[in-house]
């Protein structure tokens, strides 16, 4: 049985509100990241909890801090200076695509502008050209958490609907734009993240709302019907272009062989994780959803139109993001979606990720099993505390191992009769911090020298990986 296929798209992730800075330049607008706050007394292990809501009042606080440096996404790696040296790096690596995302702020600052803002579209036509230059596929995110604050403040984020066609609108300029470059389109990163965040997801301020849960499905649905619409039009202009469903991907195992315990964690991945999958590659919302809905008591208003066009644009590809599993006991974990247990057989990062190859293996033939469609791992890494030594170098033979074993992971599962054509580690050069907004959580193969507080000289520096995955990209995962 043969392994990754010859053209396999060996690759690497980044965001462009993680990486590029330059968060009031070029006529950007303000964005839902830009008030990603960091906290020097960070609880690593618990910061996704924590801060996974904001509230009107916070925000005006935020807001009124003039110290960039307490919000390193504003400044990130500064990669809208350095991008043409940076995927030089990338390049030398030996990167077959490259995904990034298009910060919806920087082509229509408020969101609702009339025309886009051709300072910010020149930006991505030298990025993407930069890119495909250097002979890799551009994979290109439309929105990863990139919403122009406006559209928070002003129309209350995702719940509205009116946020339909603004995100339209802004793909179809993209869409008109970058067709001919661009071929791999993900719409929305992590679409079913809803369950754990309102702010980066939907942009919806949890005081706002009567009822937080049920405006977060409103939201989702905004959003399936937007992701219909903008594929719509994506196959009028070009039908070569492809488009991806997102999701992050937390499978969650059953602690006993309880049927209650088997079944109640059979329910949480269809309603955490299949639910958006299942709506934008079946095309129809489930059953067990509705049944949710129900029981809840949400009402979602949806139209006609709305079921016709998700039933009929529908994602071309599925996409996920991979870093742990999760463990749920009928008992235990009985309030809600993100309840989980720690999985007291698998090792974890400081940050309490757990570490579970055999996981990704099984995801893939899950999903694959389910929808028969392509599938892209769009992330996965291991965040760590990597040293830089005196004589700069970075020896993460961690980050080796946790990737190696994912890498074979995937190889078994394409034995398996997975149809995967891409791999993309998460920040190949070391980026801000999704989850806990520090430098300090690094994934890299390449080590940049700023630290949380800001300081540093920028400079990069390859790590002990950036040759090992050279060597994995060049024998096409067969020298692990
Ligand atoms: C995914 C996001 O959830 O995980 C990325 O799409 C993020 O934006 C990645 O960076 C890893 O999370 P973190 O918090 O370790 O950066």
């Amino acid at each position: 049985m043969k392994g990754f296929q010859d053209n396999f798209m060996w690759g690497g992730a980044v965001a462009a509100n993680q990486c590029e800075g330059a968060w009031n330049e070029g006529g950007k607008g303000m964005s839902v990241p830009d008030v990603d706050w960091h906290n020097p007394h960070l609880n690593r292990a618990g910061k996704r909890d924590e801060d996974s809501e904001m509230t009107s009042a916070r925000l005006k606080e935020l807001l009124t801090i003039k110290d960039d440096n307490q919000f390193p996404k504003r400044k990130g790696i500064d990669f809208y200076h350095t991008y043409k040296e940076d995927l030089k790096l990338m390049h030398e690596l030996g990167l077959k695509c490259f995904r990034t995302s298009i910060n919806w702020s920087r082509i229509f600052p408020n969101g609702d502008d009339e025309e886009p803002n051709e300072e910010g579209l020149r930006f991505y036509d030298d990025l993407i050209d930069t890119i495909v230059g250097y002979g890799m596929e551009p994979i290109i995110t439309l929105f990863h958490y990139e919403l122009p604050l406006n559209l928070v403040t002003k129309y209350g984020g995702w719940k509205n609907r009116k946020l339909i066609d603004f995100f339209v609108k802004y793909c179809k300029v993209c869409f008109e734009r970058y067709h001919s470059k661009v071929k791999y389109w993900i719409l929305i990163n992590q679409i079913n993240l809803i369950y754990v965040e309102s702010f980066n997801s939907l942009g919806i301020l949890s005081d706002s709302v009567e009822n937080l849960e049920e405006a977060k499905y409103q939201g989702i649905h905004h959003q399936f019907v937007a992701c219909s619409l903008a594929t719509k039009v994506a196959r009028e202009i070009d039908p070569s272009m492809k488009m991806g469903v997102m999701i992050s991907d937390h499978n969650c195992y059953a602690e006993t062989a309880k049927p209650e315990d088997v079944f109640y964690t059979y329910q949480k991945n269809q309603m955490s994780q299949m639910f958006y999958t299942d709506v934008r590659i079946r095309g129809a919302y489930p059953g067990y959803a509705l049944r949710f809905f129900d029981d809840h008591k949400f009402h979602i208003e949806m139209n006609e139109e709305d079921l016709k066009l998700i039933k009929n644009y529908t994602a071309d590809f599925m996409a996920f993001s991979y870093y742990y599993t999760r463990l749920n006991s009928y008992e235990k974990n009985n309030k809600g979606l993100n309840d989980i247990s720690k999985n007291p057989l698998l090792k974890a990062s400081i940050w309490g990720w757990s570490i579970d190859p055999l996981g990704l293996r099984n995801s893939l033939n899950l999903y694959y099993d389910r929808y028969g469609i392509p599938m892209m791992i769009a992330e996965n890494g291991l965040g760590a505390l990597d040293e830089l030594t005196v004589d700069k170098k970075v020896h993460d033979d961690y980050r080796i191992d946790y990737l190696r074993e994912h890498i074979k992971a995937m190889k078994e599962a394409i034995k398996d009769g997975v149809d995967l054509f891409a791999y993309c580690p998460w920040g190949p050069f070391d980026i801000v911090s999704c989850t806990t907004n520090e430098m300090s959580k690094r994934y890299g193969f390449v080590y940049v020298d700023i630290q949380d507080d800001g300081t540093g000289t920028g400079n990069r520096y390859k790590k002990d990986s950036f040759a090992w995955y050279q060597r994995v990209i060049a024998t096409n995962g067969e020298e692990l």
